[in-house]
């Protein structure tokens, strides 16, 4: 079992994030944690690992309504998410699926094997109540995003089921918001220091 924070407190309240519990040290530019699985060694760098979960027709990011979604593919905005993950001492891991069922099964396995998760549900965003479930169930640090700027788009798209379970949402930046989500659990992980 991997690392994870003793303290899930914040968000769906709308209440602004709080750091874990854990002793902090300050290693260099670093702050690490003594963490249970870092016991033994507690000047080890703590990593954490991210699922990032897209929905249906993100796959076809590039050339599906670029005027909205811009021109970045799913596969770059992967590559510069990687490259961030690097530096915030996280692990990405990236997905995405045209399924509703198959999302709400991956939410249900990251409980069990990653610490964070990232979600542009795509339309299912708006609506979902099974992911939304889901999400509640999993009880991990959600992070929300769109490329899209959805409160300036069609009133169904104003509603967001997955919000209700996020503890931020990141939207109307395009490819960027998917690294800004990886800074901000990097902060609530305790990763890295925050700014
Ligand atoms: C989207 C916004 C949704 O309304 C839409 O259905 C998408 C993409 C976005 O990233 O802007 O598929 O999630």
């Amino acid at each position: 079992m991997g690392y994870r924070p003793q303290s899930l407190s914040m968000g769906r309240d709308g209440a602004p994030f709080n750091r874990t519990e854990w002793g902090k040290l300050e290693v260099s530019s670093l702050s690490v944690y003594k963490a249970p699985n870092h016991q033994d060694d507690p000047f080890k760098t703590m990593t954490a690992s991210v699922l990032v979960l897209n929905g249906p027709n993100l796959n076809l990011l590039g050339t599906r309504e670029p005027e909205i979604y811009g021109s970045d593919t799913l596969a770059s905005i992967e590559a510069a998410c990687r490259k961030r993950a690097e530096d915030l001492s996280l692990t990405v891991e990236f997905r995405q699926t045209n399924n509703e069922g198959e999302m709400v099964g991956w939410v249900q396995e990251a409980a069990g094997s990653h610490q964070a998760l990232i979600v542009n549900a795509g339309a299912y965003t708006h609506t979902s109540v099974a992911l939304l479930d889901a999400l509640l169930a999993a009880d991990l640090p959600v992070i929300e995003v769109h490329l899209s700027n959805i409160y300036q788009r069609d009133e169904f798209r104003q509603q967001s089921y997955v919000a209700k379970a996020a503890e931020g949402v990141i939207c109307g930046l395009g490819g960027l918001g998917y690294e800004l989500a990886l800074e901000a659990l990097a902060q609530r992980l305790g990763t890295v220091k925050e700014a």
